[in-house]
C-alpha cells in the first residue's frame, strides 16, 4: 500500500474498537479501518507480515498484523505496553486516528507449506502474527490446502491468554488440535500447567510432512527449538519470526540487519535453515 512517491508517509486510520486482553491491562488489541477506499483496497497482506503503526507527535513502531487477511474492513494490532509509542497507543479510544505504512516484510511460507501438517508454537505477544495464521487456515475456503492443525498456545497465567473468546472456539472445532498452557494456574484454571517447550515435548508431534512455526519470547523459542530438533524437523520446515528493533522497516536506514540481510525487508518471517546461514546477531 506504501506510495510510491514517499514510502515514509503514512495512511490515516480510525480506530474502531479497543479491546483489554490480559488481566494486569498491558495488552490491547486495536480494530483499525481505513478513512481512504484506496488505501484499503491497496493493502493486501499475508500472515506473517507487520505494518508500521504511528500517533502523532510520538513517532511511530513495527506491530505484527494480527487480523487474518480474510477478515475483511478492518486490521487488528494486538499492542504491548513497553514504552513511549504503545503507551500512547494505549491511550487511544473509538474514533482516534493512527498512521500505518505497510504491509512490510515477509509472510509465513504459505506455498511451501500447502499440504503440509502444520504445528504452531507461540507465546507472550508474538501469538499476534499465528492468530492471523490460525484463522487464515481456518477459514473455509483455504482449510482443504493445508493438513492437520496442531496448536501449542502458552501464557504466563490464565489472566494474560489473549483472544480469549475466539480460544474457546478453537477448542470446539474437529478440525484443530488445540493446547494451552500456562506457567502458573489460578484457582479456575483446569488445563496444562508449564511451558511451552515441556508441552511440546509431552505432545510429542511427528515431524513427518510437517511445518513447525515458532513465534514468542527468546527464552520459549530458545528451549523450544532443541525440542523440535530431538523430535526430527528439519531446519528448512521450522518457520521463526524474529523481532529486531527496527527503525524504516523497508530496508532504507540499516538499523536492523543480520549480516547481509535486512530483518524488516528481507524477514521477519525465516526459516531454521535460513538462519544459521547468517552470523548468530539474533
Ligand atoms: C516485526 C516486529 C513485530 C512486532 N510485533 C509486535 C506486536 O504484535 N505487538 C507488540 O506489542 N509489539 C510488537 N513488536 C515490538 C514493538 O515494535 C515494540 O514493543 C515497540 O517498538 C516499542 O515501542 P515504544 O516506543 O513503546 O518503546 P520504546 O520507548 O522504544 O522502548 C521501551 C523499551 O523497550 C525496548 N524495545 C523497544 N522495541 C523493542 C524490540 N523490538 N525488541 C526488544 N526490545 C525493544 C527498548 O530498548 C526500551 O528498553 C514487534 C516488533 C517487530 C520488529
Ligand atoms: S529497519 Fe531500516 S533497514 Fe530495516
Amino acid at each position: 500500500m506504501m506510495t510510491a512517491e514517499n514510502p515514509y508517509l503514512p495512511s490515516p486510520m480510525r480506530v474502531e474498537k479497543v479491546t483489554v486482553e490480559t488481566e494486569d491491562r498491558s495488552i490491547k488489541t486495536f480494530d483499525l479501518s481505513f478513512i481512504r477506499k484506496e488505501d484499503e483496497q491497496a493493502f493486501r497482506y499475508l500472515p506473517g507480515q507487520f505494518a508500521q503503526l504511528s500517533v502523532f507527535g510520538k513517532g511511530e513502531a513495527p506491530f505484527g498484523i494480527a487480523s487474518s487477511p480474510t477478515t475483511s474492513g478492518l486490521l487488528q494490532f494486538s499492542v504491548s505496553r513497553i514504552g513511549l509509542l504503545t503507551r500512547a497507543l494505549h491511550q487511544m479510544e473509538q474514533g482516534d486516528l493512527v498512521g500505518i505504512r505497510g504491509p512490510l516484510g515477509s509472510s509465513f511460507p504459505l506455498q511451501d507449506m500447502e499440504g503440509k501438517d502444520l504445528l504452531v508454537i507461540g507465546g507472550g505477544f508474538a501469538f499476534t502474527t499465528l492468530r492471523s495464521l490460525i484463522n487464515y487456515v481456518l477459514e473455509k475456503d483455504n482449510r482443504g490446502r493445508f493438513g492437520k492443525l496442531t496448536v501449542v498456545y502458552g501464557a504466563r497465567t490464565p489472566g494474560m491468554l489473549l483472544y480469549k473468546d475466539e480460544l474457546e472456539g478453537w477448542r470446539q472445532r474437529n478440525d484443530l488440535e488445540f493446547h494451552v498452557t500456562v506457567d502458573a494456574a489460578d484457582d479456575g484454571w483446569k488445563g496444562r500447567v508449564g511451558v511451552v517447550p515441556t508441552a511440546v515435548t509431552d505432545i510429542a508431534p511427528t515431524a513427518d510432512n510437517t511445518y513447525a512455526i515458532v513465534c514468542g519470547p527468546p527464552a520459549m523459542t530458545r528451549y523450544t527449538l532443541p525440542v523440535l530438533e530431538k523430535l526430527h524437523f528439519p531446519p528448512e520446515r521450522v518457520v521463526l519470526s524474529l523481532e529486531m528493533k527496527m527503525k524504516c522497516g523497508i530496508g532504507m536506514c540499516g538499523r536492523c540487519n543480520i549480516g547481509s540481510r535486512y530483518v524488516c525487508r528481507d524477514g521477519p518471517v525465516f526459516t531454521l535453515a535460513e538462519l544459521r546461514r547468517l552470523p548468530p546477531e539474533y
